[in-house]
């Protein structure tokens, strides 16, 4: 009898403060398995710059280094998850929730949905290391590549190297913002890690870029919860 080979997992969570490193762990996951990143903090800021309803809802709170409101967030994710990029090829819900859940009811939200994840990755980095990162980071406002000026720099200072478009600092990446948004992190999010303990890793996100992805895809594996490229073809096949 062959061995049953794990199955990539279709909801991947990851959790993390401002700065821990989601948006850099989850583009070189999207570049190596081809997962649907649904990253809440990039919608919002689509909002904000194409002046939606939502946009101008949700830009108060964002400069402020606040949590926009669950009710907005969790129509947000409810739209998104609808689009075919996050359906498999088994009509299943798969995604990579990078920022959402941030509060216990956004949890209760996907729970409710029958979205709860079978993943989640915690990126623990303590609070000194991330003032230093996030003022010093650069984003690519056209495919959100995030740089560093001292840690991930561009190959040309100030360009992205994906698409070559002119980095931005976020508005929010101030540090009176960075501070609230640490404050906010500790209060409203970090009880989701005791909510997921059943289904969580936990990875030291303080070690350089290149450690943290290996650590992450290395747990991952581990837990069967991702296929290559070429498995999940066969996975989709199958
Ligand atoms: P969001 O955009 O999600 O911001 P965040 O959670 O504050 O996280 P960041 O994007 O700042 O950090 P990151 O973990 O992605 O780190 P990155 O990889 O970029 O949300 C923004 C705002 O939107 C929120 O404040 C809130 O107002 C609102 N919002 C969003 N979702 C919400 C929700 N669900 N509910 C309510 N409100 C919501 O890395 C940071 C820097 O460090 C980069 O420069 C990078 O190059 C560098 N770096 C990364 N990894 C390393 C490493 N290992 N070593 C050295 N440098 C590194
Ligand atoms: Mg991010």
């Amino acid at each position: 009898m062959s061995p049953v080979k794990p199955q990539p997992a279709n909801r991947l969570i990851l959790l993390g403060a401002p700065g821990a490193g989601k948006g850099t762990v989850a583009k070189a996951l999207v570049d190596l398995f081809g997962l649907s990143h649904l990253s809440t903090g990039d919608m919002l800021r689509a909002a904000v710059a194409a002046g939606t309803p939502l946009g101008k809802q949700a830009k108060s709170f964002m400069d402020a280094g606040a949590l926009v409101p669950d009710e907005l967030m969790v129509g947000l994710i409810a739209d998104r998850v609808q689009q075919p990029d996050c359906k498999s090829a088994a009509g299943l819900v798969r995604f990579l929730l990078d920022g959402f859940p941030r509060t216990l009811p956004q949890a209760d939200a996907l729970d409710a949905g029958k979205l709860g994840p079978d993943l989640v990755v915690y990126l623990n980095v303590d609070d000194s290391v991330l003032v230093d990162r996030l003022c010093g980071r650069r984003t690519c406002p056209n495919c959100g590549s995030p740089f560093h000026i001292h840690f991930a720099p561009p190959k040309v200072s100030g360009i992205c190297d994906r698409c070559g478009t002119a980095l931005v600092h976020r508005s929010d990446d101030q540090e009176d913002a960075i501070r609230k948004r640490l404050e906010a992190f500790h209060r409203q999010t970090g009880p989701l890690v005791g909510r997921y303990a059943a289904c969580l890793v936990t990875i030291d996100g303080a070690q350089s870029p290149a450690g943290v992805l290996a650590e992450v895809v290395s747990a991952l594996r581990l837990r069967g919860a991702i296929a290559d490229r070429t498995d999940d073809s066969a996975h989709a096949a199958s």
